[in-house]
């Protein structure tokens, strides 16, 4: 059968008959036919997640400029990290599937995955790399992530070929490696290279310790940066295959650092290190507000203005969902070099805390407020905000009122990214660094295996009802938008949300919370140097610190007058801009349907897929 590469990749909505994986049961007790009271549609999970990565790349992704071009650098990052997570799903997929199909399917299968693997490539040279090394600490160290995943990726990739081959099954005469291992020097060069450049931002002048947000701002010490730094060190530590490019030259200039320019081998001690270091400066920073999320971080009061204040004691409150999110791979990581089972327990507590902050009893396994105005047909009166959701559904501050940033669109996709990787049943298969090995005998760690299994599973109705809200967000062109609760949510063409006075987040402005990340960053004595002072363009980072051009709408959504914000404050009454006929689409406010959201329904599906395994 010829496969053509245009069926897939053009087959936009619910097509799924030209997509080359029929759906299969998530659940092998489904086989038989019975669906054991799923309510969202298993069966056909996989073939969502694959979709989602299919109509992400068709309609975001320009192959002869090999990116997204509406992306920012950072953003594109955290896009090629969702792209390669997603193959290595596919990949693990194919492998499960491989002894029930003929070859000639499995080939037509690693077609596809070359086909996205190809598109991983060319961003590889389309990446401005050149930009990046002048931005913050955090955008240097998404690359990291992005260029790890890609390797973990071809690793399994090319293992599992190269075991099919062993057996006949493949037909791949004389190919020892898979041709996508040849990249692998590649991208742990940038990966290296970025790592480097980002560990220039610890300092331990200040607070202690801790990783700098922007070198060209005020000093500020915040949970992403150092998340990042602590995710990104480990992952080094655990992926990393070793480097000896010595490009660029220049960038050993004025460093003292040991490592400049020489052989990297893998598992350097430098780069654990440097994890459990950030570790333990995070977890004594007082950075984790009453309900157990982490705030955005800290600036030193008075520095700047004669103080000899050296501590973070100006806490930034505001709570984004990432935030809550990346320290789960950089937990994992450190799990699988010490064998420690407290970096498990951490983990789970935060995400049991980020639960509960969606509005979501997990003993019970429900919505802790009614949602049955929820339901087609009843007048919507929106739940309370209950942190970071409502509904069970998890929600960006930004989300009800239609306001969110670029960077805020990337948010909820990194949470669900990081999550996956910490829950998935794959993590703790790992075979352990062989010292700790040897301490931890196979009971213990069969013990922390069980206990870390059975406290992922427990998340799984929940996750099961974020991925339908998700997918009820998806338009016509399977395009998913960024307000995952409005998928739970019906509204005819002229209807109103009702708001209680408790349905909105806490004022974005104010109050100790400043939501940088969606209005910019303030341009006062706090956030910018004073010789910058007063300076118009922060340009540097991107059009993502920009605010957007709804301040006012904010503004007056929350001063005051709670009651009536429904009618005018965050904007429910916009017109649709398809002359609002037809169904009322509250994800067309603001930047609308975009890769960074498309990139968030994609990571939502790949993590209840992942996660959904521990129920085999
Ligand atoms: C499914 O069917 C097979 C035989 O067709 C049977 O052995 C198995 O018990 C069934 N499983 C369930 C969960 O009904
Ligand atoms: C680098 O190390 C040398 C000696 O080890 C020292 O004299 C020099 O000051 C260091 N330079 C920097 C920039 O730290
Ligand atoms: C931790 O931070 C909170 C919020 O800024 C502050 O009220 C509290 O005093 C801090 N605690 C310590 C021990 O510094
Ligand atoms: C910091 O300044 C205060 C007065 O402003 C002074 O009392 C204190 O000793 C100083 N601390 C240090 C470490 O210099």
């Amino acid at each position: 059968m010829r496969f053509s590469w245009a069926v897939v990749v053009g087959a936009a909505t619910a097509a799924s008959a030209a997509s080359p994986w029929p759906p299969l049961p998530l659940n092998l007790k489904d086989k038989n036919g019975t669906d054991a009271g799923r309510s969202l549609p298993d069966l056909n999970l996989f073939n969502d997640m694959f979709m989602a990565l299919s109509n992400m790349q068709d309609a975001y992704f320009e192959r002869w400029v090999g990116t997204w071009p509406r992306g920012i650098d950072w953003t594109r990052a955290v896009m090629g990290t969702h792209v390669a997570a997603t193959l290595r799903e596919i990949s693990h997929e194919l492998e499960r599937r491989q002894p029930d199909e003929g070859a000639e399917c499995a080939a037509r299968k690693q077609e596809v995955i070359a086909g996205y693997f190809a598109d991983v490539i060319a961003y590889y040279f389309a990446e401005d790399a050149f930009a990046i090394r002048n931005q913050a600490y955090d955008d240097m160290l998404w690359v990291v992530l992005g260029w790890l995943e890609s390797i973990q990726f071809i690793d399994e990739h090319n293992r599992f070929l190269s075991k099919t081959a062993a057996g006949g099954l493949g037909a791949r005469p004389g190919a020892e490696t898979w041709y996508g291992s040849h990249w692998i020097p590649a991208f742990a060069h940038r990966a290296r290279i970025f790592w480097e450049l980002a560990a220039k931002g610890w300092d331990t002048k200040l607070c202690g310790g801790g990783m700098i947000w922007n070198p060209r701002l005020m000093p500020y010490k915040n949970a992403i940066t150092n998340q990042l730094f602590m995710a990104a060190s480990i992952s080094m530590y655990l992926h990393f295959p070793g480097d000896s490019n010595p490009s660029p030259f220049s960038s050993a200039a004025g460093s003292n650092q040991s490592h400049w320019n020489a052989d990297w081998g893998p598992r350097d001690p430098v780069f654990g290190k440097a994890a459990q270091e950030t570790h333990r400066w995070l977890t004594a920073s007082n950075m984790t507000n009453a309900q157990g999320l982490y705030a955005d971080g800290f600036h030193i009061s008075g520095h700047g203005s004669g103080s000899n204040n050296t501590r973070c004691d100006q806490r930034d409150e505001m709570v984004y969902t990432y935030n809550q999110g990346v320290i789960l791979t950089g937990l994992l990581g450190l799990f699988q070099a010490t064998g420690r089972e407290q970096y498990l327990r951490e983990g789970h507590a935060l995400i049991q805390n980020v639960v509960r902050a969606t509005g979501y009893d997990l003993a019970r396994n429900v919505p802790v407020d009614d949602d049955n105005h929820l339901r087609p047909g009843k007048p919507t009166r929106l739940p309370p905000w209950r942190g970071l959701g409502r509904a069970g559904i998890l929600e960006e501050a930004c989300d009800v009122s239609g306001t969110c940033s670029q960077d805020a669109q990337t948010f909820k996709g990194i949470w669900m990214h990081h999550f996956a990787t910490f829950c998935s049943p794959a993590a703790l298969q790992l075979t352990m660094h062989r010292p700790i090995a040897k301490e931890l005998d196979e009971s213990a760690l069969g013990g922390m295996r069980a206990r870390h299994a059975s406290a992922c599973r427990r998340y799984i109705p929940w996750l099961r009802r974020n991925a339908r809200a998700a997918m009820g967000t998806r338009d016509a062109r399977g395009l998913f938008g960024m307000w995952w609760t409005a998928g739970l949510l019906q509204f005819a063409s002229s209807a109103k949300l009702a708001f209680g006075g408790d349905a909105l987040p806490p004022s974005a402005e104010g109050g100790g919370v400043v939501d940088y990340r969606n209005l910019g960053v303030p341009l006062d004595a706090v956030w910018v140097r004073a010789v910058d002072l007063p300076p118009p363009p922060l340009g540097e980072t991107g059009s993502g610190q920009k605010p957007i051009g709804r301040r006012s709408r904010i503004a007056s959504a929350t001063s005051g007058d709670r009651d009536h914000v429904g009618k005018r404050g965050v904007g429910l009454e916009e017109e649709d801009g398809r002359g609002g006929t037809s169904t009322w689409d509250p994800n067309l406010r603001g930047r609308g349907r975009t890769v960074e959201t498309q990139g968030g329904g994609l990571a939502v599906l790949r993590a209840l897929w992942v996660v959904s395994r521990h129920e085999l």
